[in-house]
């Protein structure tokens, strides 16, 4: 996009977004120019977070549909619109309540507890939510002698389960650009990089995470990187991080695990699309009011441990 023409939108969405009292949260997965303009910028939970607090009353998310519908599940007195409401996340879609209802029957006695990733519906069957960067937590405060029904990232799963020591009963989802990345990957980029330390998103396949230096949420890499004196560093996740570590530390450099690593829902977000949503409040996120007090239950759980 030429700068005169992206220099207009920015202007078009900047003078939008004041008349519509409107806040712009983006995940760290963005394309650069989302990033840019957007008010907040961050991981799963950073953008929960900041989606019950906004006072604004249009809330632009820029992410995939299961981070908009937390978002209006948490402040839903709010416009929570989608700049395109096809982003969806694999993941999420990998079990449905019907699933979950009978993974319960087999488990009656189970708590759940569900990766923040999965519909309103399914959160809505769960006693607990996580992200990646409080699941271990989560799990911690759980009794001891209660299993746990944990879905439906089962790599997530693994990773808690070795970190906590507990025993996790799993479901077969899992996220389909993360496991792109594979253990050759890394160490192909070893080979290239011998000083470069290894930062994985627990999303990755156990064989990555295993081999790696340090396993994060997204915004986890963005803290673990200031306390480390390495200046070169391999990062195993979704591409688009590549951007948030760069703008933070221009100091260090960063190379992708794999580029095959690309999300093509969190792509679908663009300049034109944010102002398109600004001027049309089309593609509203709605979440049932009796499915929304379910769903958030668990969120609040979360919360309160976290
Ligand atoms: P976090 O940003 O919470 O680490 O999640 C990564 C992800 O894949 C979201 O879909
Ligand atoms: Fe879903 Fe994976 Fe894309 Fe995240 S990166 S939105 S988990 S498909």
């Amino acid at each position: 996009m030429g700068s005169k023409m992206s220099g207009d939108l920015i202007r078009k969405i900047n003078k939008l977004r004041n008349n519509r009292n409107a806040v712009i949260l983006a995940h760290n997965y963005q394309i650069p120019e989302v990033q840019d303009i957007a008010d907040f910028v961050g991981d799963s939970l950073g953008l929960s977070r900041a989606a019950a607090k906004t006072d604004a009353e249009v809330i632009i998310f820029c992410g995939v549909h299961f981070m908009a519908e937390t978002a209006k599940m948490l402040n839903p007195a709010k416009r929570v619109i989608m700049p395109d409401r096809n982003a969806g996340c694999p993941m999420a879609n990998m079990i449905t309540p019907r699933h979950l209802k009978a993974l319960k029957a087999e488990h009656p006695d189970a708590l759940v507890v569900c990766y923040i990733n999965s519909t309103a519906e399914v959160k809505a069957l769960t006693d607990y939510c996580c992200t990646s960067a409080n699941a271990p937590k989560v799990i911690e405060a759980l009794p001891i002698n209660r299993e746990i029904i944990f879905i439906p990232d089962r790599y997530l799963g693994d990773w808690v389960t070795k970190v906590t020591g507990r025993q996790l009963i799993l479901w077969e989802g899992y996220c389909p650009t993360h496991r792109r990345i594979l253990p050759d990957n890394i160490k192909e980029r070893r080979r290239e990089h011998p000083q470069a330390k290894v930062i994985a998103h627990p999303e990755c396949v156990p064989e990555v995470v295993e081999i790696a230096d340090y396993v994060q949420s997204t915004s986890g890499m963005l803290k673990t990187i200031e306390n480390l004196d390495a200046r070169e560093f391999i990062i195993a996740t979704e591409i688009g991080m590549l951007y948030p570590l760069k703008q933070r530390y221009p100091d260090r450099v960063f190379y992708p695990a794999s580029d095959l690593a690309d999300c093509p829902n969190m792509k679908l977000n663009t300049l034109e699309k944010i102002l398109w949503a600004l001027e049309e409040l089309q593609q509203e996120i709605t979440v049932p009011e009796d499915i929304r007090l379910m769903a958030l239950k668990s969120i609040e759980r979360m919360i309160s441990i976290t």
